[in-house]
């Protein structure tokens, strides 16, 4: 049996939080194998998006499927273990535990110890800068060393689809693009990826295909290519 092409299927979702509907009936597919853009101004629902497909967050209705498999409403725990793994927003790393143990706590849902060094190494590779500060605390990081240790933290799942929350905010151009070097080396070696990101330009040079979120509805899907050269994206999302 081949593999299904997409890696998720989103229909319906909805979310809300007491009042407040931040998804109203979203629909997507990201397809496997590629990365897919996620754009939408503050407060679209983004972040709630990437938190419900992880499990952090019980959607109202709506269906997510992970290969084929519905995960809607399951634990956190149980979908890392499906194959999807989010680096939040904000990096949100544990300040008083080391660059070695964030990246251990990466791997909690797995016991192939082998597997685990193996990976450990591979982002120590991608991420020469977290070698050199395995034992430091990474509350004492840089924003930007953060974010490289948010993005390995994930990678430490062995995930088949990689969710990325903004992983360039607040971050200096030099650092910005090496983490967009990352985003495609991570996507070549076979990784499938959803990243949000408010630099819509760099988000759909690497992605196939982009999505825009508005007010928790969907307003648009096409080729990114396509995005980049429409002008209501480029007034909005790509500074005119
Ligand atoms: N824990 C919460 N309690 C109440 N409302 C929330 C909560 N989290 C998010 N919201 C609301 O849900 C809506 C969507 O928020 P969300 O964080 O998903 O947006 P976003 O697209 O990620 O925005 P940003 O680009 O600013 O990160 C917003 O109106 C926000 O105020
Ligand atoms: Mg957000």
């Amino acid at each position: 049996m081949n593999a299904p092409a997409n890696a998720l299927e989103i229909r319906d979702l909805c979310v809300s939080y007491g009042p407040i509907h931040a998804l109203r009936g979203v629909s997507i597919d990201v397809p496997d194998k590629q990365i897919t853009a996620l754009l939408g101004a503050n407060g679209a629902g983004k972040t709630s998006l990437l938190r419900t497909i992880s499990g952090l967050i019980q959607p109202k209705s709506g269906s997510i499927k992970v290969y084929g498999e519905e995960i809607a409403g399951r634990e956190a725990h149980v979908i890392v273990g499906k194959g999807i793994s989010q680096s939040p927003e904000g990096r949100q790393v544990f300040p008083n535990l080391s660059v070695r143990e964030n990246l251990q706590l990466g791997a909690y849902t797995r016991s192939d110890k082998a597997g685990i060094a193996q990976d450990m190494e591979r982002v120590l590779t991608i991420w020469p800068r977290l070698r050199e500060r395995l034992k430091q605390m990474s509350g004492t990081l840089s924003g930007g060393e953060q974010q490289m240790l948010a993005m390995a933290r994930a990678m430490m799942a062995r995930p088949r689809v990689l969710l990325l929350d903004e992983p360039s905010l607040g971050l200096a151009p030099v650092i910005v693009a090496g983490i967009f070097e990352t985003i495609k080396e991570i996507h070549r070696e076979g990784t499938t990826v959803l990243l949000v990101e408010q630099n819509a330009h760099l988000a759909l040079r690497i992605a196939s295909i982009g999505y825009v979120l508005e007010t928790g509805t969907i307003q648009k899907c096409a080729p990114a290519a396509e995005l980049l050269d429409d002008d209501a994206i480029r007034a909005a999302y790509l500074g005119g």
